[in-house]
């Protein structure tokens, strides 16, 4: 068995066959509610977020229970991530606590921080450079409408920031072509690229494509699209207009019938049209759904599964 790292802070903390095994347990993990379900008897995982969640502090809260472990939910107006107390000394005194703590934090690096100090696995609930528990749960919805992840060409418009990352490196470890499709100056940072590029060398994958035009969305079997203002940019509201050319509608499909995903919250009439969005309901719902079965497979895998690790 691939033993699995104490932390999930990157997706690039996988490696392929640890992609895949987390898609298997998910698919299972759906395909059966109730396997596992005393896993994680006794333990009590932390969910500790400085900005707002549904899907991920729900699926994250309803997964521990469903896996018979505790779950609370930690308020950072209370704690002061960073701000009334050291990244340090938080993970040294929850560490004592928990068997697992899920943060949400706009501090990339304070999360990396959190994980070298702490004992417990530390898993990213989404910072504004990555969002890997999305792009693994995003995977099993890839799986499920092609049977396959290797050669699906996957395509992201939109700003190139958090849950494009993570769908980009994903994409590079588990062998999906991938392409990002952003205006002018908000393309995936280039050390994430290049990073991604080695990750694509490496795994037999073909190298992200990073591009202005928005046409590239006909050449994908499969789309994905994110808001234009992520939490935390609110102040960037005006840049919004470079986005206009960038929204999913059945001009820019041409006639085409290409499926979309969208983490949500969705801005519908801005980066996806109500039409669209209507056309992909489904599938679009099924993705919030498959989050809850992704994320009991990452605690399993974490807390069960790797022996390097003695909750
Ligand atoms: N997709 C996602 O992470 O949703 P929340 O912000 O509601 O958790
Ligand atoms: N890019 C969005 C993702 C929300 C799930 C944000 O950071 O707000």
């Amino acid at each position: 068995m691939n033993s699995f790292p104490k932390d999930l802070i990157s997706i690039a903390n996988l490696n392929q066959a640890q992609i895949i095994e987390l898609v298997e347990l998910a698919a299972n993990l759906k395909a059966n509610r109730k396997t596992h379900q005393k896993s994680l008897t006794g333990l009590t995982g932390g969910l500790l977020t400085t900005k707002p969640s549904l899907r991920t502090r729900l699926s994250f809260e309803i997964g521990l229970l469903e896996l018979g472990a505790h779950s609370l939910f930690i308020r950072n107006d209370e704690v002061g991530l960073g701000v009334r107390e050291s990244y340090e000394d938080v993970a040294n005194v929850l560490s004592r606590y928990l068997s697992v703590l899920i943060v949400r934090s706009h501090d990339h690096k304070g999360l990396i921080d959190l994980a070298k100090h702490s004992t417990i696995p530390i898993i990213n609930a989404l910072t504004d450079e990555e969002h890997p528990c999305q792009a693994l749960s995003d995977l099993l919805t890839i799986y499920e409408q092609f049977n396959r992840l290797k050669g699906v060409k996957l395509a992201y418009i939109g700003d190139g920031n958090n849950v494009c990352v993570s769908l980009m490196l994903a994409s590079a470890i588990a062998g999906l072509e991938f392409t990002a499709i952003t205006p002018t100056g908000t393309e995936p940072n280039k050390d994430t690229v290049n990073r991604a590029s080695q990750l694509a060398k490496q795994n037999g994958t073909l190298a992200p494509n990073i591009t202005n035009d928005p046409k590239a969305v006909l050449e994908a079997d499969i789309l994905y699209t994110d808001v234009w203002v992520s939490m935390g940019d609110e102040g960037k509201q005006k840049s919004k207009n470079i986005f206009q050319n960038y929204q999913i509608n059945a001009n820019l499909l041409n006639g085409k019938s290409i499926p979309v995903l969208h983490c949500l919250p969705a801005h519908k009439e801005e980066e996806i049209s109500q039409e669209i969005f209507d056309k992909n309901k489904k599938l679009i719902f099924d993705q919030a759904e498959n989050r809850l079965h992704m994320q009991k497979a990452i605690l399993v895998k974490l807390l069960v599964e790797n022996k390097s690790f003695d909750s």
